[in-house]
């Protein structure tokens, strides 16, 4: 007889996320898409990391990309804008929080695109289809996302333009899982200006900040089968155990459907 089991409807609860990350994972496996051209099957799972300044995604990047490591998988570590020298050139003068930058040349939100736009498409081609294509695991510091919440829903630019532009910059690739930190704007800038290393976008008004979350927090809606929303205002350790209780269904199931290579298990 077939046997079914009730899974909990509550969008929070662990187990029903681990099941909407499995469907997510095993429908990018296919090969396409109903209404697009048919795109070369590629081993390795690109996994990224959103969410507004100070959400703490950095360091839980890193500490997943250790866990997958010490599991054995070949994982690569990146971020955007960067990951490749000319990417990081322009990372540096997207973010550079000087004064004269800021009054005197402020950047413009077409120059920002632009920028973010060269720096994804040197990262995407140089970087991440090759190692991809190896079947490596990709832990990436942002990408796509950030474009729309942050040039889309923060500057205002339009949706629709930015995201045929990044799809073009990124030669179509999406991420197969996102991780989305979401916690009050407040908390994020309190521990963001409290670090050493701000930059140009940290000294936005609040108000544009707000807009970056509500559109990332949209984003999330858009696309439920891929973001996944962590509460980020808690501690590192029960994130870091969440991230790990989502993450090792997929690496169980999806990639080995996909023939991931693992170096030793
Ligand atoms: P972070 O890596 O420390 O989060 O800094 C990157 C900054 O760049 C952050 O303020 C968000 C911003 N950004 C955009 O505005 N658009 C983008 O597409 C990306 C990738 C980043």
């Amino acid at each position: 007889m077939l046997q079914t089991r009730r899974i909990s409807c509550n969008p929070f609860s662990c187990e029903y996320q681990r099941v909407r990350l499995r469907c997510a994972v095993a429908s990018r496996s296919s090969q396409g898409t109903p209404s697009g051209p048919r795109r070369p099957r590629r081993k390795g799972l690109f996994i990224t990391f959103e969410g507004i300044e100070g959400s703490g995604k950095s360091t839980q990047a890193q500490a997943l990309a250790q866990y997958l490591r010490d599991k054995g998988f070949e994982v690569i570590e990146t971020r955007e804008p960067g990951g490749t020298p000319v990417a990081e050139h322009i990372r540096e003068v997207f973010l550079r929080p000087t004064r004269e930058l800021r009054s005197v040349d402020p950047l413009v939100p077409e120059c920002e695109v632009a920028l973010i736009l060269a720096a994804r498409s040197q990262h995407v081609a140089d970087q991440l289809l090759p190692a991809l294509k190896q079947g490596a695991v990709i832990v990436c510091d942002r990408f796509s996302d950030s474009t729309l919440a942050y040039q889309g829903f923060g500057r205002g630019l339009p949706l629709r333009e930015l995201r045929s532009l990044t799809r073009w910059a990124a030669k179509g690739l999406t991420p197969d899982v996102t991780f989305l930190f979401d916690l009050p704007v407040s908390q994020g800038l309190r521990r963001r200006l409290n670090s050493t290393d701000v930059n140009r976008l940290d000294h936005e008004t609040v108000a544009f900040h707000q807009r970056v979350r509500k559109g990332f927090l949209s984003l999330a809606q858009q696309a439920p089968r891929r973001i996944h929303t962590i509460h980020a205002a808690r501690s590192a350790q029960a994130i870091a155990q969440e991230l790990i209780t989502l993450i090792n269904p997929l690496l169980e199931q999806g990639l080995k459907a996909r023939r991931l290579t693992v170096k030793h298990s």
